[in-house]
């Protein structure tokens, strides 16, 4: 094939370097079965082990965290249409998610809002303390959502605002009340309890049915849980005890932990739900490059396909690159760094080389094998 016609042929790197690609609209009619509209009011309403089978496609390890999670909004929409159905105000129970940075939880919640197909918004706790106007910075968050749903604002209602780097708004050691985390806590606690926000376009959004889910790595807090418990802990009283039971109810995150770690008690008691996300470990830093139905072994091999040529990276250079991941200490996140910085390379070289036709990564300290189509003097050549 001629390199022209290779590379119109070729699609542009940008689908591999854009966030998680998910299939559109997960209320498909084969899922339709699943989620019968609750109670008419046209809210998702899929059993949580559909949802955790959903997100296991997406995100890998965490299973405590996908049931938690599922099981959460599960109960969450459910709470909405009794209480739309009752007339009666929704008891709303707000997550809090605590792990490391780049173990899955901005992943997560977002995966979680393709399977419901509700709007999904990010927002920095860290840029809402930084700023003097909290309140319009919160109102530019809710507006964000609205747009979301394309202005559809019962939709949005019904949305899912996640918050990150929770941890950031404690006090700073030393200082006492009235820090800027403080007054952004103080300002959250209102809309997630559920309150009338006026957007700049003038109309009113009510937040009592959006799903408010908090994140941060709170460094430091399980010094503080093993501190606390340390005089009441769980025992095993009887031979039937569960220990895998003890360990979790031992190893929870109570308010007052999150408490003493920095955060105001009327702001913890706003997130009961709370889910621990564990740091990945080498194996499953394998399997998010390769067994995910978004993985990045699978996207760059369908690059290379559409290029008529066949990418193989062996077992041994995921390892390697997992290694690394882990000694540069950010969880998930430099994976596609360092496989892309690999590809580099290989990427540059195809477009030139129309006869290449196999690709083979043996090691991340090698260069990599091309296998090249039968010149017309003999067999196929590796170099
Ligand atoms: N458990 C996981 N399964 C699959 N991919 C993951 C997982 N954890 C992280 N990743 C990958 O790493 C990237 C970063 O993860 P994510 O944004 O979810 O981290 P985070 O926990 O929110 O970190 P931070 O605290 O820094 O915001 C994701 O886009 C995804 O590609
Ligand atoms: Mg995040």
């Amino acid at each position: 094939m001629p390199a022209v016609a290779r590379m119109a042929a070729a699609p542009r790197p940008a689908a591999v370097t854009g966030a998680a690609e998910f299939p559109a609209g997960p209320a498909s009619e084969t899922l339709a079965p699943l989620m019968p509209a609750v109670a008419g009011a046209g809210l998702p309403a899929m059993k949580p082990s559909f949802i955790v089978s959903y997100l296991d496609q997406y995100v890998i390890g965490q299973e405590d965290a996908k049931r938690i999670l599922a099981v959460a909004v599960y109960a969450h929409f459910r709470k909405i249409a009794r209480a739309e159905a009752d007339h009666t105000r929704v008891l709303k129970s707000n997550v809090l998610l605590i792990g490391s940075s780049g173990t899955g939880k901005t992943l997560m919640c977002e995966t979680l809002s393709h399977v419901l197909d509700v709007p999904f918004v990010t927002a920095e706790a860290t840029s809402l303390a930084h700023t003097r106007y909290v309140n319009e910075e919160i109102e530019a968050v809710l507006q964000r959502l609205v747009d979301r749903a394309d202005g559809d604002l019962p939709k949005a209602q019904r949305g899912i605002v996640f918050i990150d780097e929770i941890d950031k708004l404690k006090a700073p050691e030393g200082e006492g009340r009235g820090s800027s985390g403080e007054s952004v806590q103080h300002a959250l606690l209102k809309i997630m309890e559920g309150s009338q926000v006026k957007l700049h376009t003038g109309r009113y959004i009510d937040t009592t049915s959006i799903l408010f889910v908090c994140g941060g790595a709170f460094v430091g807090l399980d010094e503080i849980i093993r501190s606390q418990t340390h005089g009441y802990g769980f025992i095993a009283t009887s031979k039937g005890d569960n220990q895998r039971i003890l360990d979790r109810l031992n190893t929870r995150v109570k308010p007052t932990d999150l408490f003493t770690y920095g955060l105001i008690p009327e702001f913890t008691g706003r997130l009961p739900i709370i889910a621990r996300f564990h740091d990945l470990t080498r194996e499953m830093l394998v399997r998010i490059m390769t067994d995910t139905k978004n993985s990045l072994y699978g996207q760059f091999r369908d690059i290379f396909r559409d290029e008529g040529v066949e990418l193989v990276v062996e077992p041994r250079v995921f390892e390697q690159i997992a290694e690394l991941a882990i000694e540069y200490k950010t969880g998930a996140r430099s994976l596609r760094g360092i496989f892309e910085e690999l590809m580099t390379p290989v990427l540059y070289q195809i477009p030139d080389s129309p006869d290449i036709r196999r690709v083979v990564v043996s090691s991340l300290f090698t260069d990599p094998a091309y296998h090249r189509a039968p010149t017309p003097a003999g067999a196929p050549v590796a170099s």
